[in-house]
């Protein structure tokens, strides 16, 4: 069995948990584990059948235990690729997971540790960067590029040839008119339609979408 961790025990990891469920019943070879937290007030508890094995630390303390993949399963971007820089520069692995009820185009290109869990759809050229995770129910138009550490809530439309930067923070509901590109660290508001591009940084809401502040600390500068 192909043995994996689970980075993050929140949410997020629960619904990559039953991802990797349906992984096993559609005949994949892959075995969760457990959990990596930083919240040491979570080490040893059992959330749904697995337990929390502890901090990144939990890998040096015996052999054989670096070679087992970590899936990257925090759900907020910053959060994300704060703990996932730790990890790499721990020399730790990382894999991907793309729920077995995902359409998947051969065409689409997927970059390092993606999550992409049930009823998406990823069409024609798009490409995904790394670590980036797409919640259940969204559609990736053809040609659309997303950049690395993004999250995508839940139901999230991005129409062909949208262009996200990274960790962008794409909420539910929301979606993009062909074309548009949105900066890095922008937060989308839940049920927004963006029809022109936003500026790094920005939060926007609303249907047309507007900027109503910027993010701080900027992506760049964390
Ligand atoms: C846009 C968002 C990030 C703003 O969060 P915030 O900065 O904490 O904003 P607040 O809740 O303080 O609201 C500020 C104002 O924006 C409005 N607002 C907040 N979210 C909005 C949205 N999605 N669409 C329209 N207006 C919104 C509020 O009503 C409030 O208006 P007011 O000043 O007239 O009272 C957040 O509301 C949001 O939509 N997040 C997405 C959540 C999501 O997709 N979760 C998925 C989890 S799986």
């Amino acid at each position: 069995m192909s043995k994996v961790i689970l980075l993050g025990a929140g949410g997020l990891a629960r619904e990559v948990l039953d991802g990797i469920e349906a992984c096993q019943r559609a005949g994949q070879d892959i075995q969760p584990i457990g959990y990596i937290d930083a919240d040491a007030a979570l080490w040893g508890q059992e959330i749904n059948g697995l337990p929390v094995l502890g901090g990144l630390d939990w890998f040096d303390e015996a052999p054989g235990r670096r070679d087992i993949p970590l899936i990257a399963a925090i759900g907020a971007p910053r959060s994300r690729r704060h703990m996932v820089q730790e990890a790499l520069r721990r020399g730790l692995q990382f894999t991907s997971l793309v729920h077995p009820a995902v359409h998947l185009s051969s065409r689409a290109q997927l970059g390092l540790g993606v999550v992409i869990l049930a009823g998406c759809v990823v069409e024609n050229r798009a490409s995904i960067g790394d670590f980036t995770v797409i919640n259940n129910l969204c559609f990736i138009g053809h040609d659309v590029q997303l950049g690395a550490y993004c999250t995508l809530a839940p139901g999230a439309l991005l129409a062909g040839g949208s262009r996200l930067g990274d960790g962008v923070d794409f909420g539910i509901g929301a979606a993009t008119r062909q074309g548009v590109t949105i900066g890095s660290g922008a937060v989308i508001g839940g049920q927004a339609m963006i029809v022109e591009d936003v500026p790094a940084n920005a939060v926007v809401v609303g249907v047309p979408g507007r900027v109503m502040r910027f993010f701080t600390p900027a992506w760049e500068e964390e």
